[in-house]
């Protein structure tokens, strides 16, 4: 490969590094959005409603690890370990970043 071959496809690569990322990023926050719609029957974004605590404030990591832990029964509350076991790996990470983002409102 001579050089402007090189840097052409260096470019395109970081192009498409660049790209995806972005409009994946948009995809995951609708889907998660979306996916909320199964939580806010018990969960506000805001506060506590009966006991059950609000998601609009946690961290990414944070509920990713809450979820695991419903699922593997580390965490034991029913409803939620029904919850989290009905959720693929990818739905919970949609979620997360659904909540995560609603921090800043
Ligand atoms: C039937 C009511 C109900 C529904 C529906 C529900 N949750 Fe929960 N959730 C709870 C309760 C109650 C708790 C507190 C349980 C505990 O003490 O472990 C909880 C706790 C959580 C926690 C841990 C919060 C923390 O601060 O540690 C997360 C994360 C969570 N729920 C996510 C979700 C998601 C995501 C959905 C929708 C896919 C959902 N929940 C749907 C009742 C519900």
């Amino acid at each position: 490969m001579n050089l402007p071959q090189r840097l052409l496809a260096a470019s395109s690569f970081a192009l498409l590094l660049a790209l995806p990322q972005g409009a994946l990023g948009d995809e995951l926050l609708e889907y998660g959005e979306y996916l909320s719609s199964q939580c806010s029957t018990c969960h506000r974004l805001d506060a506590f409603e009966g006991g059950i605590p609000p998601l609009g404030h946690l961290p990414k990591d944070y509920f990713i690890i809450a979820m695991r832990e419903y699922k593997s029964g580390r965490r034991d509350n029913p409803a939620m370990v029904s919850v989290a076991n009905a959720l693929t790996d990818e739905e919970i990470t949609a979620l997360a970043t659904y909540y995560a983002a609603q921090r800043q409102q």
